[in-house]
């Protein structure tokens, strides 16, 4: 049965500023996600905590939000059969050091804040997320 989807992803500052966009672009298109919509922006830190608001009462909430408006980032569309879920294995874990072999986080990530990429975790967060960022 078909179950098309779309999540969000970001490639983070860390990653951006290491000239890995296209090569991480790559990997996804290599896995079978379709890239819709794609946009290279900076956001403030005050649009960070908007996006980031479901962690507003975590303690690292203020250098994440901090770290996302430091520098360029480029959110995209995702479009596969589970693309949530696809996505979020591709990525694999949060800390890069758990992350497994083969996912770009295990592959490119810095830090758990430096982790190159983000992805939606949920149907329903992906919906809010893919919003936020391409509204018009
Ligand atoms: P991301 O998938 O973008 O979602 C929230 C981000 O918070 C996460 O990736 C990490 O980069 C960052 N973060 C920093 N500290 C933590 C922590 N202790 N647990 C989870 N996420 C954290």
């Amino acid at each position: 049965m078909s179950n098309l989807e779309r999540t969000l992803s970001i490639i983070k500052p860390d990653a951006v500023e290491r000239n890995l966009e296209n090569e991480i672009k790559e990997i996804f298109k290599s896995k079978g996600f379709n890239i819709v919509k794609n946009k290279k922006i900076q956001v403030s830190k005050s649009e960070a905590e908007q996006f980031y608001k479901v962690h507003e009462t975590k303690p690292f909430f203020n250098d994440l939000c901090a770290y996302l408006s430091s520098g360029p980032i480029v959110v995209m569309i995702l479009e596969k059969e589970n693309a949530v879920a696809a996505n979020r294995e591709l990525m694999g874990a949060t800390k890069p050091e758990e992350a497994a072999e083969g996912t770009i986080r295990k592959k490119y990530g810095l830090s758990i804040d430096k982790n190159s990429v983000h992805g939606s975790d949920s149907i329903e967060n992906a919906k809010v997320e893919i919003d936020f960022f391409f509204k018009d």
